[in-house]
């Protein structure tokens, strides 16, 4: 086991194998927000994000999309494919929240009239812009046909996970997710899906279970965390 770093997030590290086509994830319980700009701990998270993260890729594999994950190897680390990331932030929203509602003055918790896709460009500098097709192709070298399987992969994810959470007492409100080419040129999606790049809410009475909690300064984010992965867990009740 080598213990090379190939990059480091805000919320995850990447490490070598001895495999090329194979890296190692750890998850760290370092919180972000804004930017960077807040910065924090949450005790516990890269356990929670990274088990969760395990249960929703199997998920999504099944749906038909390709993931990063190999498997589970430890409490916060998974080995995954090697991925080229594509520098695109890929938002699903089913209801209006946070940014969106900024934007476009649309009460937080009004549903949309059908999933709508966003996609932020990677760049810490620029804050992550809104950015449509067109500003894509000027911005990075992608073919028209990789970048409408970015859209219709996205929405493939909304419609496994979003059944299989609400029978488990929560909303997909929106997400957020990653794609990278492997090492044969596949696209497959990347990153995490966990309450740090999601917002859930619960079904019954919508209170915040993500990281709007830390953002907001809501408190309970831990025992947010570990309840959301108490009903990814288990079967609907
Ligand atoms: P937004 O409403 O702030 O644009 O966020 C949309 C979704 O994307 C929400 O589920 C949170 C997630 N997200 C991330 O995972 N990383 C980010 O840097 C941001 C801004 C949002």
């Amino acid at each position: 086991m080598t213990d090379k770093i190939l990059y480091e997030g805000k919320a995850k590290v990447v490490f070598a194998t001895d495999d090329p086509n194979v890296v190692r994830l750890y998850y760290k319980d370092d919180a972000t927000a804004f930017n960077g700009v807040k910065k924090g701990t949450i005790d516990g998270k890269g356990y929670y994000n990274n088990a969760i993260s395990e249960i929703l890729f199997k998920l999504i594999e099944e749906a038909g999309v390709p993931t990063q994950l190999i498997e589970r190897t430890s409490e916060r680390e998974m080995l995954a494919h090697t991925l080229k990331m594509i520098p695109l932030e890929v938002v699903v929203r089913n209801v209006a929240a946070g940014s969106a509602s900024k934007r476009l003055g649309i009460p937080e918790g009004t549903p949309f009239k059908r999933p709508t896709l966003e996609f932020f460009y990677k760049d810490d500098d620029l804050g992550d812009p809104l950015v449509n097709e067109y500003h894509i192709f000027n911005l990075m070298e992608i073919s028209s046909e990789d970048l409408e399987l970015l859209g219709i992969y996205t929405f493939k994810v909304n419609d496994a996970v979003r059944p299989f959470l609400l029978e488990r007492g929560i909303r997909l409100i929106d997400f957020k997710v990653e794609y990278g080419y492997d090492n044969e040129g596949r696209i497959r999606l990347g990153d995490e899906l966990s309450p740090d790049s999601c917002r859930f809410w619960d079904a019954e009475t919508n209170e915040k279970m993500d990281k709007d909690r830390f953002r907001r300064d809501l408190g309970d984010i831990e025992a947010f965390y570990a309840e959301v992965l108490r009903r990814v867990s288990n079967p609907p009740a």
